[in-house]
């Protein structure tokens, strides 16, 4: 894989082999796997084989515990109460931020803000970077990879401010034309949102280079990082983007939380996106006084229980040493793309060089519905459709793929299953 940079991601727990200290380790499948509980589950009475990982990653036992201990040891409103549940919920709430600050390598804890997820993340720059720093003919650039989530928000700016929206174009592989790209930033380009893995194509895209290109020219870079933070080491610092947006749920956690990364000089200057509680310094009717980062952009009682979760996800990540999660995620996915091609008819969409964790194929003329419809009949769980990026859709010239997506606890026998399942799908529609 590629830009996977160094962070002080902590080794936290042992979930993979012994190893000598200074040989190769390896994951632990087996003891990943079991502390996956919905893994044991039955789908149409077959095991299940959970290839959607993309779409949300499924929940380790340590994630469910620290949501129910939230719940059950520490639940009280955070920031508010001088009383000592409210403290504990405060510490685990801020314990939190802390984990995420550390997991991205960001400087200070007050770069971190909790939102609802990448949606909400981008929505918020938008909302506040964008709508004070884009005017009348300034430009946005994303690329043809993105999610709608990192399109639509832009078109919105675009729309009220009268600017223009830029779309830097794909290769047939699936890789960004970086030269493209670069002509496209200009004196008028204010921003430059761009994922750092497609949910689509797999591909992985060169950030630092990226933010190097728009920085050369006074532009932000927002990357978009949900398909990122379950397999790649992000460090905000070394890759030098603005702002950082990820969701919670795509990398072991709970639904409803993630986190938005933006460098403090920013935050402290943008105007904030919500008013309300917790907001604010002092509030009369003459005039409010807004609290500081990251408070200022988190208006009303926040996503405790979630807060607690992401960082028990991002423990359990950081308890899987990276190298081997990586190497096994890799040989997964090389595994897959092998598989996949020998099926007669099947056609890979997406062969980017650098790819992370997603496979997304046509079969022949048979819609992507229909594949996914007989596959959960063997209880193999993919994803078919636009994937939230039908203007990616049409530049490939189709309406849907079926996506296969990994996770730590995706083995070689889940292809096997797959493959198997597809022939099923051949013999329906010979
Ligand atoms: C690349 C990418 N960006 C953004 C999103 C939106 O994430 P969420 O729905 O968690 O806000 C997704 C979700 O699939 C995604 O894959």
């Amino acid at each position: 894989m590629t830009e996977v940079q160094t962070s002080s991601r902590a080794t936290t727990r042992g979930v993979h082999g012994q190893a000598g200290q200074s040989g190769p380790t390896h994951l632990d499948i087996e003891r990943v796997r079991l502390e996956f509980p919905i893994l044991r589950e039955k789908v149409h009475g077959k095991s299940l084989v959970y290839l959607d990982s993309a779409a949300t990653s499924q929940k380790p036992q340590a994630v469910i515990d620290a949501m129910s201990h939230f719940f059950l040891k520490e639940n009280a409103n955070v920031h508010r109460g001088v009383h000592y549940l409210s403290e504990r919920a405060t510490d685990a709430y801020e314990g939190a931020r802390a984990k995420v600050k550390q997991f991205l390598n960001a400087k200070d804890v007050g770069e971190i803000v909790f939102v609802r997820g990448t949606t909400e993340a981008i929505n918020l720059v938008a909302q506040t970077y964008g709508r004070t720093h884009v005017g009348a003919d300034d430009e946005v650039l994303i690329t043809a990879m993105e999610h709608h989530s990192n399109i639509v928000p832009w078109q919105m700016l675009c729309e009220e401010k009268g600017a223009r929206l830029r779309v830097a174009p794909i290769t047939d592989a699936g890789e960004l034309d970086l030269s493209e790209l670069e002509r496209l930033i200009g004196p008028k380009t204010k921003l430059v949102a761009v994922t750092h893995v497609s949910n689509v194509l797999g591909t992985v895209n060169p950030i630092r280079q990226i933010v190097e290109m728009a920085h050369a020219h006074g532009a932000r870079v927002l990357v978009d990082g949900a398909q990122a933070v379950p397999h790649l080491r992000v460090d905000v610092r070394a890759l030098g983007c603005d702002f950082y947006a990820f969701s919670g749920h795509k990398m072991y956690g709970p639904t409803g939380i993630g986190a938005l990364y933006a460098r403090s000089e920013l935050l402290d200057e943008m105007p904030p996106y919500q008013g309300g509680g917790d907001m604010i310094l002092s509030v009369s009717f003459e005039k409010t006084v807004y609290n500081k980062a990251p408070a200022k952009f988190e208006a009303g009682t926040p996503n405790m229980a979630g807060a607690v979760g992401l960082g028990a996800a991002i423990d359990f990540l950081g308890g899987l040493e990276h190298e081997a999660l990586s190497a096994h995620e890799q040989d997964v996915l090389d595994y897959g793309i092998r598989a996949l091609s020998d099926v007669p008819g099947l056609r890979l969409i997406g062969t980017a060089s650098g790819k992370a964790s997603v496979i997304s194929f046509v079969l022949d003329d048979v819609h992507p519905h229909d594949i996914g419809t007989i596959l959960d009949r063997e209880g193999v769980a993919i994803r078919t459709g636009h994937h939230c990026a039908q203007p990616l859709m049409n530049r490939l010239g189709l309406p849907a793929t079926a996506r296969v997506s990994l996770a730590c606890y995706s083995t070689r026998q889940d292809i096997d299953a797959l493959v198997s399942g597809l022939e099923k799908v051949r013999e329906v529609f010979r």
